[in-house]
């Protein structure tokens, strides 16, 4: 029995649930249209430029990426006004946000999230015999007072997810300064800001101004959304450089490709395609709001490129009629919410509307 090999933790784990892949949808049900809005993908794909270097860098494949991704590290720390050694690459932001569990967290420590938020972290510390400890959502917003008082001895990390998935909502400027003046200096602070690109809020802060404060912080952002990288995996924390040093020492080798690399590089200062995505996100957001509006379905206001929603019925249920008609978006029962709740990423128009048409398909068969 294998079983008795394995660590007690791991028994206890399920694997990853990601969204399902267009290719297994069609493949199960034969269908040959599918649109998968599961996963808050980019739905643009990356720009010509980003093809360009790919293309290029095709028949270099033979040989082992740069393990240390000096130019990429390069002009993240130049767009950013840091120095390279405040920059570690990652094999997907989530990557780093496991180095940085592995570097910092010993068993039976205890890290404090949000509930819901984004749901590679409870595994990712159990995975580390650490104690994931849970603090409701207030208004479907960190609610950071809570998380502040549940600081005691044993707390090693909070992590902030900000913008939240699967909410959408953000951290406002005076609700984060207020809290990074009260969290301790032996407690990190891990700001997970997949979705930053996406805000429109003016009041919103990234954790970045923080940085050159006393307080141990980590940031992680990602190429996987606004940069239409999520296939090529490549994700990035910034940090002190004594931090990135001490995370370096975990970080796996070779931990991001070479084509992740170069690609990553070239979208780095690529403004028009952060525009056009930008720009498609603000419009289809409205587009969507107007139609869950008027299927009488409430929303979530986000700031990101997903909505979450309420269908006033069984989500799983109807999620499942969705991806019989080739629409494959998120129900929530993954995460603790209502089982009403799902949660859709915002697409191309074309997209956008073929949900809709779907959606109110399956809502009229009910
Ligand atoms: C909040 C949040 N953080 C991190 C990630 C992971 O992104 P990456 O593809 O960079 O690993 C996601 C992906 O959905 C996310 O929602």
């Amino acid at each position: 029995m294998i079983e008795k090999l394995v660590r007690k933790v791991v028994l206890g784990l399920k694997p990853y649930q990601a969204g399902k892949p267009i290719s297994q949808l069609k493949r199960e049900r034969k269908i040959s249209q599918v649109i998968k809005l599961a996963s808050n993908e980019n739905p643009l794909p990356p720009s010509e430029r980003v093809i360009k270097v790919l293309k290029d860098s095709l028949t270099k494949v033979n040989l082992y990426p740069d393990s240390n991704g000096y130019y990429l590290r390069n002009g993240l720390a130049k767009k950013l006004k840091l120095k390279r050694g405040n920059i570690i690459l990652g094999n997907g932001s989530s990557e780093i946000i496991a180095m940085a569990l592995e570097t910092f967290v010993n068993p039976a420590e205890e890290i404090i999230i949000a509930d819901p938020s984004f749901i590679i972290y409870k595994g990712l510390i159990k995975l580390r015999d650490a104690v994931p400890v849970l603090i409701p959502l207030k208004d479907f917003s960190l609610d950071l007072s809570a998380m502040l008082k549940a600081i005691n001895k044993r707390t090693k990390m909070i992590i902030l997810c900000n913008p939240n998935n699967p909410t959408g909502t953000i951290i406002k400027k005076e609700e984060l300064k207020k809290f990074m003046k009260k969290v301790p200096e032996n407690v990190i602070i891990l700001s997970d800001e997949a979705y930053l690109e996406y805000v429109e809020d003016k009041e919103f802060s990234s954790a970045f101004p923080y940085l050159k404060s006393k307080k141990p912080l980590i940031i992680t952002r990602t190429f996987a959304k606004s940069a239409s990288l999520a296939g090529l995996r490549i994700g990035y924390g910034i940090a002190k450089g004594e931090i990135i040093e001490q995370m370096n020492k975990v970080r796996p080798p070779f931990n991001t490709s070479s084509l992740a690399q170069v690609a990553a590089l070239a979208a780095l200062n690529d403004k028009e395609h952060l525009e056009k995505t930008r720009k498609n996100n603000r419009e289809e957001k409205r587009y969507l709001y107007q139609n869950l509006k008027n299927l009488r379905l409430s929303y979530i206001p986000t700031q990101t490129n997903f909505i979450c929603f309420d269908l006033k019925r069984n989500a799983k249920l109807l999620c499942r009629r969705l991806e019989e008609e080739g629409v494959i978006i998120r129900n929530m029962s993954a995460f603790n919410l209502p089982n009403s709740f799902a949660r859709v990423t915002i697409g191309t128009h074309q997209e956008n509307m073929l949900f809709i048409k779907k959606l109110k398909k399956v809502l009229i068969k009910k």
